[in-house]
């Protein structure tokens, strides 16, 4: 784990030296000669300032951290091997035996699969709560609670959670709140400075951006950061430097693409719109910047831009959303989120395959649903694509 604030490698407009380099070196080695015995002690210690194994902390991995701690206005932040090792990793860390955990209604599969296979085993109970339901985190936080986890915005709908009000009342139960922003990256959203105690990303994601690095990031203050650190030291779960170094790079152009794919996703959520007035096969268009969605307001609250995430819901269910699917040119038909190029999902068949009927329909998961992860493409040949999928 770094403290925030060192070299950015001059993508933030500070100095750069002299025949310095405008790129950091990697270093890959795993293990670092010393001088003396005293010398190789002390800086295992923590004495002294060097370079020791690199599953304590390597320089790849303290420069994407303190870039991403910069990002989003935390004491630091710690890095982990997957956005998956990152949340287990905050569930292990601040979850007891004989206390329980309250997890949101709406997260990423693989934190249900975590409360369902793994916290039981550990004696942590998992209490479940519909952040859009009020009161329902109220009854969640009955007895002694250590962690509340959300996510916001959500998958595969954007609904935008009113963070306020929920660390407000996780305060009050003396509680943490960790919330997974992997929707929606700083600076366009920032959830510490909306009461989050811990903010997580998958940077495999938009962080990294490329589609060609694995890698999760917690952010917030030193007290809780160290625990997580000891915590990666002993289970092994950091962020080889290789993949450090390519999501460092990237976070020079996040921003960038981020406002890049946030806008195209909105003039494309408003032509898509206009599809379904008219009466085309689209039959509700889920984005955020649009005013009739569910959190319009809340969006505007909590981020800055309204993301690259959207989902459409064409008339006929599975079949006609895959034929639509099918035609894609420019959106490729692959999991995953917020790289470069626009990916199309179907999540019936993907991120909510596993969920029953009745669970979808709880969800608001339709059948016919597609989730959009707009890329930074020219703005015209997305509207092409979908247009011409839609009107075949
Ligand atoms: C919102 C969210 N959180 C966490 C994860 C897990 O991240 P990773 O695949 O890097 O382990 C994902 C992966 O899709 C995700 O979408």
């Amino acid at each position: 784990m770094i403290q925030r604030s060192a070299r950015s490698y001059g993508c933030r407009g500070e100095a750069v030296s002299p025949g310095g380099p405008l790129a950091p070196d990697l270093t890959r080695a795993t293990t670092f000669a010393y001088e003396t015995a005293e010398r190789l002690r002390a800086v295992g210690a923590g004495e002294a300032t060097g370079e020791f194994y690199p599953r304590y902390g390597h320089p790849a991995g303290r420069l994407f951290e303190s870039l991403v701690a910069e990002l989003e206005g935390a004491d630091g932040a710690v890095s982990f091997s997957s956005g998956m090792a990152a949340l287990f990793a905050v569930f292990c860390t601040f979850a007891r035996a004989g206390e329980a955990v309250a997890i949101s209604r709406y997260v990423y599969g693989g934190v249900e699969a975590i409360a369902v296979k793994d916290l039981p085993r550990f004696g942590i109970e998992v209490r479940r709560f519909d952040p859009f339901k009020p009161g329902d985190l109220d009854r969640a936080l009955a007895g002694p609670v250590r962690l509340v986890h959300i996510e916001t915005p959500t998958n595969p709908l954007s609904r935008v959670v009113d963070l306020e009000a929920v660390a407000r009342r996780v305060r009050q139960a003396g509680a943490l709140v960790s919330v997974d922003a992997t929707f929606v990256p700083p600076p366009l959203q920032r959830p510490l400075s909306h009461g989050a105690d811990l903010v997580v990303h998958s940077a495999t994601k938009v962080l990294g951006g490329h589609s060609d690095a694995l890698g999760g990031v917690v952010s917030g203050r030193h007290e809780l950061l160290e625990q997580l650190e000891g915590f990666r030291r002993r289970t092994g779960a950091i962020l080889g430097p290789d993949a450090a170094w390519l999501l460092a790079r990237s976070l020079a152009t996040l921003e960038l693409r981020a406002r890049q794919a946030s806008d195209n996703a909105l003039r494309l959520a408003v032509f898509l719109d206009g599809l379904r007035e008219r009466g085309s096969k689209v039959v509700r268009v889920h984005y955020p910047g649009l005013p009739h969605h569910p959190d319009h307001e809340a969006a505007r609250r909590y981020l800055d831009g309204f993301g690259f995430m959207m989902a459409i819901e064409v008339a006929g269910g599975l079949p006609e959303a895959i034929r639509v699917y099918d035609r894609f040119r420019v959106a490729a038909r692959a999991v995953s989120l917020g790289g470069v190029h626009t990916l199309a999902s179907l999540p019936l068949q993907t991120s909510h395959a596993m969920l029953t009927q009745e669970e979808r329909r709880e969800a608001g998961i339709a059948d016919g649903l597609i989730r959009l992860s707009i890329g930074i493409e020219r703005y015209e040949d997305l509207e092409n694509d979908l247009r011409e999928a839609l009107e075949a």
